[in-house]
């Protein structure tokens, strides 16, 4: 009998963290790459509403809907079965009003059977997570760059350089800790402070150019394959070039075609 993998909770993220286990998060925004993420014992399936700009080509991820979440987690949570599936809320599902939070989140644990949800902000995200946790939602925090405030931001850049920033997400991490928030994600900001946050807090801390001494790292899974090669940041590292394997496997192709080599015998049938 095969044995079927023990799912990645919540509370075994703790433990690993108690255990000082790295927790190993990709991005994933289809069942395709769910299996073969899941089958490579990555621990948490995030999908991001960076869909929005890898796979949908947006410029940002403001534009990002709750449908377009929906249909991608839905898609996740059915090549996954040992990985934790979260899904990223999208702009203004949940900062309006924690009514509107608990109805939108509510929908997509309803409807996508995914194991928590994921909201950018601290302090002032922290009775909206207070009140989703209290009714069974599972919560991961998102501090540092958050990429739906890029344009209050200032664009894409490191976050809590000076010591009032750097103070201040020191407090939020606390704030959506106490609000009962499962792990934060931190990114983009310097490796001291990421270091700080994550031995004040007794929550897993989930880096992405935040260095390492973080609980566990992310990456968009295909910025580390090399897939996405359109973008290039310090932070990420490339595991892989399949970009320049799609483009020569398709000039491949093109030509096979266009030479009269593909299809062959063997790939003809004769009645
Ligand atoms: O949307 C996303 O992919 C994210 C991760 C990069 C943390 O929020």
């Amino acid at each position: 009998m095969t044995e079927v993998p023990k799912p990645v909770t919540a509370h075994e993220l703790l433990k690993m963290k108690e255990r000082g286990e790295r927790i190993v998060v990709l991005t994933c925004y289809d069942a395709l790459f769910a299996r073969l993420l899941d089958a490579s014992d990555i621990d948490i399936l995030l999908v991001g509403d960076s869909v929005n700009q890898v796979l949908a080509g947006a410029e940002t991820t403001l534009s990002a809907t709750l449908d377009q979440m929906l249909y991608h987690t839905r898609s996740v949570r059915r090549g996954a079965e040992r990985a934790m599936v979260i899904c990223d809320m999208p702009f203004l599902s949940y900062q309006v009003s924690k009514e509107e939070a608990i109805r939108n989140c509510g929908r997509v644990m309803a409807e996508t059977g995914c194991h928590g949800v994921k909201l950018e902000g601290g302090r002032p995200m922290a009775e909206t997570v207070r009140a989703l946790v209290d009714r069974g939602i599972p919560v991961m925090g998102h501090l540092g760059l958050t990429p739906q405030s890029v344009h209050a931001l200032g664009g894409y850049r490191v976050q809590g350089r000076d010591r009032d920033t750097a103070e201040r997400l020191a407090h939020d991490a606390k704030a959506l800790e106490e609000a009962g928030a499962f792990a934060i994600v931190l990114e983009l900001i310097p490796a001291p402070l990421a270091s700080q946050i994550t031995r004040s807090v007794a929550i897993p801390t989930i880096g992405i150019g935040a260095g390492p001494a973080c609980d566990g790292q992310v990456l968009v899974v295909h910025d580390m394959l090399g897939l996405n090669d359109r973008f290039a940041a310090k932070f990420v590292k490339r595991y892989a070039t399949l970009a320049e394997d799609v483009r020569e496997a398709a000039r491949l192709f093109a030509a096979e075609v266009r030479e009269g080599r593909y299809p062959g015998p063997e790939h003809s049938f004769e009645k």
